[in-house]
């Protein structure tokens, strides 16, 4: 038993508070996982840890295979999975540096192998997905963040294919459709998740303010959006523990 699954994105390769890390090569019916499966305790629980795009990050936004980590992460049978997904923001709430907390999804990706259906029997055909993130441990994860969340309800986040940045007029676009956050890895993960019947939230590391979005701000640059994440992720594994001794 896991109880707790964390998948990493850019910028977060480990876990440097997990204890006892065994590396775990995973085949799966998708193609074996980029990089080991983390597994180790932190405070005494057991929990693991997958690099989305492997442990190089050698592995673009829409070439990741989303297939093979959901179902490395569900043979786990964790009870909760955190997703962590640097993003940029379209919210005057959430600056560089904020961590955020989505409640609602947009899929603006194409191409990807986004479900299980088809190759896995007992997967339902059209899953339900009107609330794309778990409820109760959405709750959890807001209770464990508290002050650390400028906003926890009505965000939503637009997944965009990648891996070039928008363009200004594409995120006035993303506005008009109500997102807050704009990123590349936030599906097909979450959709997969629902499939496999896992308890999974999405927690964002906001790296950038979106294209154009401050007409001022010079232009985005790698090195920004990766200090910016690295100072989130510091909240994040905060909020992270919290959760883990409170809630799970
Ligand atoms: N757009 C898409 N993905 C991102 C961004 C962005 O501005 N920042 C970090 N990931």
């Amino acid at each position: 038993m896991t109880d707790l699954v964390v998948i990493g994105g850019t910028g977060v390769y480990g876990i440097d508070r997990v204890q006892d890390v065994e590396r775990v090569a995973v085949d799966t019916p998708f193609g074996p996982l980029e990089s080991p499966l983390l597994r180790g305790s932190w405070g005494g629980r057991p929990v693991a840890f997958l690099a989305r795009h492997g442990e190089q990050h050698s592995v673009l936004p829409h070439e990741v295979n989303y297939r093979a980590n959901v179902w490395a992460v569900a043979q786990l049978a964790p009870r909760a999975v955190v997703a962590v997904n640097a993003v940029g923001s379209l919210d005057d709430r959430l600056p560089p540096a904020a961590l955020a907390l989505p409640d609602q999804l947009l899929d603006y990706t194409f191409g990807r192998a986004s479900t299980f259906y088809g190759d896995v029997p007992e997967a339902p055909i059209h899953v339900d997905f009107t609330h794309p993130y778990d409820g109760g441990l959405h709750a959890a994860v807001a209770r464990a963040a508290g002050d650390d969340l400028a906003v926890s309800r009505d965000l939503v986040y637009g997944v965009t294919q990648g891996p070039r940045l928008e363009t200004a007029a594409e995120i006035r676009r993303m506005r008009q459709d109500g997102c807050g956050l704009v990123g590349m890895t936030g599906m097909p993960e979450a959709v997969l998740a629902r499939e496999l019947g896992l308890a999974y939230v999405s927690l964002c590391l906001i790296g950038n303010w979106a294209a154009g979005f401050r007409p001022d701000e010079p232009e985005i640059t790698l090195d920004e959006v990766l200090e910016n994440v690295s100072a989130a992720m510091e909240s994040a594994l905060g909020v992270i523990e919290r959760l883990l001794v409170r809630a799970l």
